[in-house]
């Protein structure tokens, strides 16, 4: 599989709302009354790394990614600076329809992972307004330069977001073992 780097471009004119602190956002009702299959849901986001891992391989299922050990994943969310969900509520009940991760050196960078929109919720904005989170959390963290790893078939989503490849020329490189 091959990927880009992308960058993103801290443009001054964003206005950027800081309204929501990286602690204490637990439940933030993002979308009010989605349309999805002839139902009206509610959205919401929440900043946490207490995920259930099964919900979220099921969602990672969904949009065919190769599965990864769970206390691997684990491990890997528990050492990220920042993780989102996106979930609808029945039942008492979270459902898990979008995620995204961050790793940070909790200064200068951060790069952003495992961007996913569970299918039949896809093409409705929620992966814009997934990024637009992560991106706000990170500035308000004062973090300026934010990067990720895009699967070549989603390079126009992000560039639609602002990122940008290779500036001033700068090439993402890989070292994997053999
Ligand atoms: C990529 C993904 C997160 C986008 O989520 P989404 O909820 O469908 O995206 P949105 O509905 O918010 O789309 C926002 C904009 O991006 C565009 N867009 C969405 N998916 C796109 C894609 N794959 N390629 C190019 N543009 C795309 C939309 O047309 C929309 O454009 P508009 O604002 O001009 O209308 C989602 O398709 C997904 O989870 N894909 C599978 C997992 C994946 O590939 N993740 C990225 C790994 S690098």
């Amino acid at each position: 599989m091959s990927f880009w780097k992308i960058f993103f471009k801290n443009t001054s004119d964003m206005n950027w709302q800081t309204n929501i602190e990286l602690e204490n956002t637990e439940n933030i009702l993002l979308v009010k009354h989605l349309e999805n299959e002839g139902q009206y849901l509610d959205i919401y986001f929440s900043i946490d790394d207490d995920i259930n891992l099964y919900d979220l391989e099921k969602l990672c299922d969904s949009v065919g990614w190769v599965r990864r050990p769970l206390k691997k994943v684990k491990m890997a969310i528990d050492h990220s600076f920042l993780t989102i969900c996106l979930f609808y509520k029945s039942c008492q009940k979270k459902n898990l329809i979008g995620f995204a991760r961050v790793t940070s050196d909790n200064s200068f960078n951060a790069t952003i992972w495992d961007v996913v929109i569970h299918p039949k919720f896809q093409g409705k904005g929620l992966g814009k307004v997934l990024m637009d989170q992560v991106i706000k959390q990170l500035r308000y963290s004062d973090i300026s330069t934010i990067t990720l790893f895009a699967d070549p078939q989603v390079v126009s989503f992000y560039r639609n977001l602002g990122f940008i490849t290779d500036p001033d020329g700068v090439k993402g490189m890989f070292w994997y073992p053999l």
